[in-house]
Order: structure tokens, then C-alpha cells, then sequence
């Protein structure tokens, strides 16, 4: 099983659309996708469909050794399997103090580890233990932002903890790319940003992708039908751009196997 993580601290920035977008686009590839939700407001699993307030047990539970990970995994109509991180992850910072809690969320998925091709794991907008577990169990991460000048001044932020992560839980941690998201083709990305946005990417000793995603009304319509952009609007621009997206990263890990 490939984990990989959509990590941004900054809100908005389509990290829950991508890792919906990413979980079920590779199942209609034919892969076995578990979703996770690390975010305590549960926007994925919530735009999954599933009952996030009648739920006898979550991830916290499993964090806290009361259950077991492989009691919560909800099948989806997206063609993925989802883990509800669950709405107690909010006071995480607080109630998981122990040596060793940035390995919790890596040590769960062992179990179910053989029964998936990926694991697509969405993260809140902080830079919190609950990143902290996502990028410790992930073999790598996409960094999804805005092309505006506040997103791209997060980013030496992101790769602070990046650095940490990789030095104290993670070493082979990689980062695929930045990608482009919510992208107005009425407003061209200025030059001056667009070079930001690639001095950043070469900081962090990544690439942009060279697909972003375009804006598309059909994202937020899919998500409130609780289905899948491909499935629910195959035309949009936004649908186009995440099924080459996806492409163009399966091509990266291909040349990276190699
Ligand atoms: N390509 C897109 N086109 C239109 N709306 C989008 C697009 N991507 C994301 N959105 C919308 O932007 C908002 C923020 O996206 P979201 O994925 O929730 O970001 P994050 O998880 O980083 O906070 C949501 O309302 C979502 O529907
Ligand atoms: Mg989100």
C-alpha cells in the first residue's frame, strides 16, 4: 500500500476536493483506495455520505487503544473505503501527549495495510499532531495551494515541520509536487506569482505539477450530491484537469520505482 497525504496548514485550499477527487479516481482506475479523514470537521466524510454523528467508535478510539482500525473502514459510493477521523481529533494536541504519538495513525494502518493499493489521507489546516501522523505514515505528500500570495507564504511554514518530520519520524518522506488549485482562467497567475510558486517548489526540493486545476461550479454541486466529480459532472474543467492530474502523478511514482 502507497499512503499518501494532501497537506496545507492554509483552509480552502482543496485539499479535501483533491483527496476525494485523487481516492476516487484511482478506484475507477481499478485500485483498492481507503480514504482517511484526519480533519476533525470531517468535510470528506461528510461529502462521503457517511454518519459522522452515529458513529460508536472513530479514530480517536483507535489512537486511545480502545478499537480497532479495522472496525471503522465504511465502504463509500465513491468506490473507495473511508476512516472517520471523527470530530473528538479536535482536542488531539491535548489528549495524546505520549512518546511515540506521532506514530499512532502509521501503527493502525499495518493492520489493513495488506488490503489496500493506496491510502489517500486528508489533513486539517493546522500543523498539529494530526499532520504530524499523516506525514509519519505516508510514503509521500501533494501540497495542494492557491495561486495567491498568502498560500505560497505558508508554504516555508509547511516545510518546517516537513524538515521535523523527516528528521524524527519519517525520513524517506517525499514530496510529489505542488499543485495548482481553483485556478480563475479569467485571471492569468501573474508571472511574478507563478515564480514564487516554483522558487517555493525548489526549496522544497519538489516540482509544481504541470496540471492545475481549473475552477469548476460542478466541484461544489458534487460534493453536496455527496458523489464523485467524474461520475457527476465527467465534463467540467475541474474534472479534466484532476483526471490528468492523477496521470501525471502515477507517471511520477512509475518513473520513481524505476
Ligand atoms: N476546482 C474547484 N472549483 C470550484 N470550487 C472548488 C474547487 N476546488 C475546491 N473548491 C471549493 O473550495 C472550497 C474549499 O475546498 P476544500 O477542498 O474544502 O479545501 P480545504 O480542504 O483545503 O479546506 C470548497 O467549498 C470546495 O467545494
Ligand atoms: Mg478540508
Amino acid at each position: 500500500m502507497k499512503a499518501i497525504t494532501l497537506s496545507n496548514q492554509k483552509g480552502g485550499v482543496a485539499k479535501t476536493t483533491t483527496t476525494e477527487a485523487l481516492a476516487s479516481g484511482l478506484a475507477q482506475r481499478g485500485y483498492k483506495v481507503l480514504a482517511v479523514d484526519l480533519d476533525p470537521q470531517c468535510n470528506l466524510s461528510l461529502g462521503s455520505g457517511a454518519d459522522i454523528l452515529n458513529m460508536d467508535q472513530t479514530l480517536y478510539d483507535v489512537f486511545k487503544g480502545a478499537a480497532e482500525l479495522s472496525d471503522l473502514i465504511q465502504k463509500t459510493d465513491l468506490g473507495y473505503d473511508l476512516i472517520t477521523g471523527g470530530l473528538a481529533l479536535a482536542g488531539a494536541d491535548m489528549d495524546f501527549t505520549q512518546t511515540g504519538r506521532e506514530y499512532m495513525l502509521r501503527e493502525a494502518l499495518e493492520e489493513i495495510k495488506k488490503d489496500y493499493d493506496f491510502c489517500i489521507i486528508d489533513t486539517p489546516p493546522t500543523l498539529g499532531i494530526l499532520t504530524v501522523n499523516a506525514l509519519t505514515a505516508s510514503d509521500s505528500m501533494i501540497i495542494p495551494l492557491t495561486a495567491d500570495l498568502y498560500a505560497i507564504q505558508g508554504i516555508s511554514q509547511l516545510n518546517l515541520l516537513i524538515q521535523r518530520v523527516r528528521k524524527y519520524s519519517n525520513k524517506d518522506l517525499k514530496i510529489s509536487g505542488l499543485l495548482i488549485t481553483r485556478h480563475d482562467e479569467r485571471t492569468n497567475v501573474s508571472k511574478a506569482l507563478m515564480d514564487q510558486v516554483i522558487k517555493s517548489a525548489e526549496k522544497l526540493g519538489t516540482k509544481v505539477f504541470t496540471q492545475y486545476i481549473r475552477n469548476s461550479v460542478a466541484v461544489r454541486e458534487s460534493q453536496a450530491m455527496m458523489a464523485d466529480l467524474f461520475t457527476e459532472a465527467p465534463k467540467a474543467n475541474a474534472t479534466v484537469d484532476y483526471q490528468s492530474f492523477i496521470d501525471e502523478l502515477m507517471k511520477g511514482e512509475e518513473e520513481d520505482g524505476k
